[in-house]
């Protein structure tokens, strides 16, 4: 089989697609990055072609691209690449403003290239096996879900790997980085989210691991979802203290999760059909077999997750059929965390959840640039912190720059 050729945009991230490609039948063959260290480092280690410049880049001789570029800033480079005509798996979010969503979607539509998002959650050992008991109807109908990404860390360990002022992880809400958490549940049920609430735990200057830190965001968020067939999601993430990745199902015959402690990979399901007179239940918890592939998704980070992004991404170019986490689903799920935030700033209020798959719902968006990013500040635009415009404390600023030192860097 000849492996498909890649390129990869930004060699931070970028590096755990690079380890991973072999065992999908991809070959890296170019690397992009303007951080001469990171460009030189990924490119000796695996001796490829080495561009600072996305244009140059492009005209590499490849079949694909993976972004693993800045947060906020995927779309635009999505565009760029399908224009150019290769396939592309975008690292989350799919698009930072909902006008970057009508523009993704037409790009894709436009030039039938292959687009994934590369959410990993979802491919999770425990998730894909929710899935499975889910599509068996073993706990009946979706009613209730629930995804939690909470990631609390350091001062240090934050600065170390968003270095600048205005890096993206220094200033994007609380409720933007929402996939980790929504998409596992999407997957596991085959729903879309048609309404959203947000709510912000505000950044909470008491909190030691912030004293340090110069990023302007709040600590975390909860999400509510209405799904399209009437269940209701609670999606939380964000640096809450009690770090973990958790899924939560609950059907109408019965409820899933994986578990809290000990293995995280483990499941629990009870079986509870409640008919008339039926008592009986069923709890078992349980490690389940991956769906394939074991060695591989052993060796693979996050949870086997990545490698089954670069798998299903090289499997929607061998068969020319859009993936699971097609450039729909994408959207659907990375806006969740824009109007999320939308909604929080108006006390919580639902906010539809405008459905890209439709050009008159593009038509309507396009224009729609209302974002937080310091860089495209303009009238009407939110800040960061539902809190308004923070200012990070003199010693903070000190000990970022201390931190950034370490790494070379002396700009602001
Ligand atoms: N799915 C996961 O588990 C997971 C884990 C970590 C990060 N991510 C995602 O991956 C992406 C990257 O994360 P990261 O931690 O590596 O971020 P990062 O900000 O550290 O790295 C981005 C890299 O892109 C390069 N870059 C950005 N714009 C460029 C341009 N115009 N030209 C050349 N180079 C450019 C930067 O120099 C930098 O090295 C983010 O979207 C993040 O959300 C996902």
């Amino acid at each position: 089989m000849k492996a498909i050729r890649i390129g990869v945009f930004g060699a931070g991230r970028g590096s755990a697609f690079a380890e991973n490609a072999q065992a999908a039948g991809m070959e890296l063959v170019a690397v992009c990055d303007c951080n001469e260290d990171r460009l030189r480092h990924l490119g000796e280690h695996y001796g490829i072609a080495t561009y600072a410049d996305f244009d140059r880049f492009l005209e590499h001789d490849m079949d694909a691209i993976v972004l693993a570029n800045f947060f906020h800033q995927h779309a635009p480079f999505a565009v760029k690449a399908l224009d150019a005509g290769f396939h592309v798996m975008s690292e989350c979010a799919a698009c930072h403003t909902l006008g970057e969503a009508a523009a993704l979607a037409r790009a894709v539509e436009r030039n039938n290239k292959i687009y994934m998002l590369a959410e990993n959650y979802p491919y999770m050992r425990f998730n894909q096996e929710m899935r499975r008991l889910y599509q068996e109807g073993t706990i009946g109908k979706f009613l209730y879900g629930e995804g939690e990404y909470v990631h609390p860390g350091s001062a240090r360990m934050w600065l170390s790997i968003s270095v600048g002022k205005d890096h993206w992880r220094n200033w994007i809400p609380a409720t933007y980085y929402c996939t980790h958490s929504i998409a596992p549940v999407m997957y596991i049920t085959d729903t879309r989210p048609v309404t959203v609430n947000g709510f912000i735990v505000p950044r909470d200057l008491s909190d030691d691991s912030y004293a340090y830190h110069v990023s302007r965001n709040d600590t975390a968020a909860m999400i509510v979802l209405r799904m399209d067939n009437g269940a209701v999601v609670k999606s939380l993430h964000g640096s809450l203290r009690g770090h973990g990745n958790y899924v939560r199902i609950h059907g109408n015959k019965g409820q899933m999760e994986n578990c809290r402690i000990v293995d995280g990979d483990q499941i629990r399901l009870r079986i509870e059909p409640f008919g008339k007179d039926c008592e009986k239940t069923e709890e078992k918890v349980y490690l389940p077999d991956w769906p394939g592939h074991a060695a591989a998704v052993e060796a693979a980070g996050h949870g086997g997750g990545d490698f089954w992004t670069n798998y299903h991404f090289a499997n929607a170019i061998r068969t020319g059929e859009q993936p699971y986490l097609n450039v729909y689903r994408a959207i659907d799920m990375s806006i969740c965390g824009i109007l999320a935030y939308k909604s929080s700033l108006q006390q919580g209020a639902p906010i539809d959840i405008p459905d890209f798959r439709d050009e008159a719902v593009r038509v309507k968006y396009e224009n729609d640039n209302w974002s937080p990013d310091p860089e495209r500040r303009g009238p009407g635009q939110p800040y960061p912190s539902v809190l308004g415009d923070l200012t990070p404390t003199p010693e903070a600023v000190d000990y970022a720059h201390e931190v950034w030192a370490e790494q070379g860097y002396t700009g602001e």
